[in-house]
């Protein structure tokens, strides 16, 4: 064979392979995403009502996975957290998990941008039986988070941040304004496939991610970690923080 055809052909089947392997890990990841939640999660017929009327009202589907929203329930647990906050509410899935974990007399507050997705959110919430425990915001997250502090909300003892990651920074920082020492913010989407190495060559979403991990990691009053995670969203990742000093 002509030496160039040859190593063109030997390019693409690396790619083809690369793509491939791709497909094969997601394959696997999940597979074993579902091995877990068929025996660790059990029959919640409440949840799936949540993610279907999420679907029917055309929501993008970003939610937490199932495994994902139990990490989360039970960090709320281990914290006996009485006061929780979310930025970034969509269906509301991931609130649902959070509330569940309240003890009686506690809440959730929850943020949401879109009134569409609010309307879907107040809804599930009712249907999961939860209208009272959660309290839905409908704006942007930055103009509600000063008005939550004017009020004395605050401190609350976890804060999930899983909005728009433009405004990690922004949010990162009114998360530290409303916690206190012992409090526990999770970052969900800091890992984006991996590409949080790449250049971010303008992309304002890793911009926002990248400039977020840097506050973190100058941050005195923080010590985090990140966890990579795979499953039935692909690969990505969570910062877990905790708050360390006024
Ligand atoms: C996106 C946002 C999320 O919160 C998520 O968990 C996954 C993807 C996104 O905007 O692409
Ligand atoms: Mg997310």
């Amino acid at each position: 064979m002509n030496q160039h055809i040859h190593a063109k052909f030997v390019s693409m089947l690396s790619k083809l392979r690369k793509i491939i392997d791709v497909l094969m890990n997601q394959q696997r990841w999940t597979r074993v995403d579902r091995y877990f939640s068929n025996f660790l999660l059990a029959n919640d017929s409440a949840l799936e009502a949540v993610l279907e009327a999420s679907i029917v009202a055309g929501l993008p589907a970003l939610n937490v996975s199932p495994l994902q929203g139990k990490l989360l329930m039970i960090l709320a647990r281990m914290l006996h957290a009485r006061r929780i906050l979310e930025i970034g509410t969509l269906g509301g899935y991931s609130t649902i998990w959070l509330a569940r974990a309240l003890p009686p007399g506690g809440s959730v507050m929850t943020l949401e941008a879109e009134q569409k997705y609010a309307e879907v959110a107040r809804a599930n919430f009712r249907r999961a039986g939860f209208d009272t425990a959660i309290e839905l915001r409908v704006g942007a997250a930055l103009d509600s988070l000063p008005k939550i502090a004017l009020e004395n909300r605050g401190p609350f003892d976890l804060i999930f941040v899983d909005a728009d990651k433009r405004n990690n920074p922004s949010y990162l920082t009114w998360a530290l304004k409303l916690s206190r020492p012992g409090s526990v913010i999770v970052i969900d989407n800091v890992v984006r496939q991996g590409a949080i190495v790449d250049p971010s060559l303008g992309d304002p979403t890793l911009e926002g991610v990248k400039r977020m991990n840097e506050m973190i990691a100058a941050e005195p009053r923080l010590d985090a970690t990140a966890i990579q995670t795979v499953g039935i969203k692909g690969y990505d990742g969570f910062i877990i923080a905790v708050v360390t000093a006024e």
